[in-house]
């Protein structure tokens, strides 16, 4: 939908950030939460990282790319499928996040895999200055995108370049949530009025993450021959309120408390605890069972054309 803007408002209103300016932006968010992403004692997207390389069904000597890898949550173990007869790279925009992915990879030896620093919308970067070139066209097995194709701003492109870099009968392999869980509709109806957007979930009108069929529709746009969906209910557990807040911050959940102003801090965060103490199980424990939906896109596979002498 096009709108028409009085010609003053333009004048006066904040320039709309451009691609560059939200790439940026992620990047310092995920560098901040990169010391303690994935550290606070909640098993989330380790988890969830296996589940998605359990859907791509990755062979040994696969070659694999993981884009917005993180610090290695599907790096890790797609490395561990494919084995030292196949290579696997991460990339991702945060330093910060690929130094995690770099020393988990250390920590497991995976010596045939890499993470590096670069914008995962293009996947090419000067081979000189990395560890690794990037992939040639037709050269790969299988892409990853875990909990982070919904981040770029160009997700068409995105998708349309995997499928210049896949083999025939390659597989795209995305993950992405679905209905957030409706007992917390409450705990961040309390948080609303003191920040702006913020939550992950929170999507654009126009984004492809808004329902499966949308991003079906966006696969097959881009040239995919089949796409799949398996949706799955993922149980978080916190021990209590205050290792939700830490994990909290350890996530992009952080974009929207960063933006809370100071003065109206305290009062933001007192409204939220009410409501999580009206979620608390007699231990004190939390629970949040969100739908995580695993899309596994093919590209055409090759067809036997040539004929035996
Ligand atoms: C929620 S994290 C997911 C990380 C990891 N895949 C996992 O499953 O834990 C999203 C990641 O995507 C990265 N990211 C967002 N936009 C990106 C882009 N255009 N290129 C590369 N990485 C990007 C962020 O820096 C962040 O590390």
């Amino acid at each position: 939908m096009t709108e028409t803007v009085p010609a003053q408002l333009v004048t006066d209103a904040a320039p709309r950030p451009t691609a560059q300016d939200r790439k940026a932006a992620l990047a310092g968010l995920f560098d901040r939460s990169a010391p303690t992403y994935e550290r606070v004692g909640v098993d989330h997207f380790t988890e969830l990282g296996r589940r998605l390389v359990g859907h791509a069904a990755v062979l040994p000597g696969d070659r694999l790319l993981d884009v917005g890898c993180g610090t290695g949550a599907v790096l890790v173990p797609a490395a561990e499928a494919t084995g030292s007869t196949g290579s696997a790279i991460g990339v991702d925009l945060s330093s910060g996040m690929v130094e995690r992915s770099r020393e988990a990879l250390r920590e497991a030896g995976l010596t045939h895999a890499h993470a590096v620093v670069a914008d995962a919308e293009t996947i090419d970067w000067d081979a000189g200055e990395h560890a690794v070139p990037p992939p040639a066209n037709g050269s790969l097995d299988a892409v990853f995108a875990g909990i982070s194709l919904f981040f770029f701003p160009h997700p068409h492109r995105a998708v349309a370049r995997y499928r210049e870099l896949l083999s025939p009968g390659g597989r795209l392999a995305i993950s992405w949530w679905g209905r957030p869980d409706p007992r917390w509709d409450p705990v961040f109806a309390a948080s609303a009025p003191y920040g702006r957007g913020g939550s992950s979930h929170a999507l654009p009108e126009d984004s492809p993450f808004r329902s499966v069929d949308a991003l079906h529709t966006l696969l097959k746009e881009a040239g995919y021959a089949s796409v799949e969906t398996d949706e799955q209910q993922y149980v978080t557990r916190f021990r209590g309120v205050h290792q939700w807040w830490d994990w909290v911050w350890s996530t992009a959940g952080r974009m929207f408390w960063e933006g809370v102003p100071a003065s109206s801090m305290e009062r933001a965060k007192a409204a939220v605890d009410a409501e999580l103490d009206r979620l608390r199980a007699p231990d004190g424990s939390l629970t949040n069972t969100s739908a995580v939906r695993f899309t596994v896109a093919r590209t055409q596979p090759s067809t036997a054309t040539e004929t035996m002498p």
